[in-house]
């Protein structure tokens, strides 16, 4: 049987793509106030503002293309099952071929009915924007399927129960700051390896980890050769 290998991506996965992170130099949120782009209260102000800051992001997904790291995850699944958790709303990690992928924070190309009960739908390249006053058949205004900050992360349980399944944790190009993805290393089993790839140093709570201070692409590299 192959070992599972569960991963947890971050923002820093697809910064070799082009596709900018939220903090630090450059990041996302040095030009935008969370509080304004990413927040139920941010869309009930001004919802076309929050549509249009979506809409900007998903046409970028056409500009870029998945990097190597994404590429060696998906070679991975010769030899290992391998499982991703991503808090990246970006198509990045199926476009490279990985088949197991988890969006915590939801997909820039779905939306969803703001209606009781929800309805997502996927968009296509030919109708990538949505406006105030595009609704769902029921009449419903749409909105990104995306987790604003203060909204419940539904599938958290489904990427606990990968964790406390692994065999090997790998986590890719991400802070740690936001919860609740940053606990998810607490449910990795004792005994098993925890590896981290980040160019930059990353404040973890956590002694067993085994830190491959580089880019996603090098970084994966340096991890085949460590655990094949
Ligand atoms: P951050 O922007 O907080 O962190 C990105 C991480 O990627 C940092 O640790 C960088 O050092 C690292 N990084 C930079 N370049 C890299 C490279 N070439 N290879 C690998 N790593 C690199 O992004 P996240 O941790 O993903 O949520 O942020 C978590 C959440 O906060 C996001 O999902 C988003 C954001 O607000 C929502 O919008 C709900």
């Amino acid at each position: 049987m192959k070992k599972r290998l569960v991963v947890l991506t971050g923002a820093g996965m697809s910064a070799e793509s082009g596709i900018a992170t939220f903090r630090g130099a450059g990041g996302l949120w040095n030009n935008e106030r969370v509080e304004d782009v990413a927040t139920p209260e941010g869309f009930h102000r001004n919802p076309q503002k929050v549509l249009d800051f979506y809409n900007k992001r998903r046409k970028e997904l056409f500009d870029v293309e998945p990097n190597e790291g994404h590429r060696i995850l998906a070679e991975l699944e010769e030899k290992f099952d391998v499982r991703i958790i991503t808090q990246n709303v970006d198509n990045l990690h199926e476009r490279g071929g990985s088949s197991n992928v988890i969006h915590l924070h939801g997909e820039l190309m779905k939306v969803r009915s703001m209606g009781g009960k929800e309805e997502v739908f996927e968009l296509t390249e030919d109708n990538l924007e949505i406006h105030v006053g595009d609704k769902c058949p029921k009449g419903y205004q749409l909105r990104p399927h995306i987790v604003w900050f203060g909204e419940p992360v539904p599938e958290i349980e489904n990427a606990v129960k990968e964790v406390e399944k692994a065999d090997i944790f790998l986590i890719i190009g991400t802070s740690m700051q936001v919860y609740p993805a940053a606990g998810l290393i607490n449910y990795a089993p004792r005994d098993i390896p925890i590896y981290l790839i980040d160019p930059n140093q990353v404040l973890l709570h956590n002694d067993r980890v085994q830190v491959i201070q580089k880019g996603a692409s090098e970084g994966m590299k340096e991890f085949v050769s460590l655990v094949e």
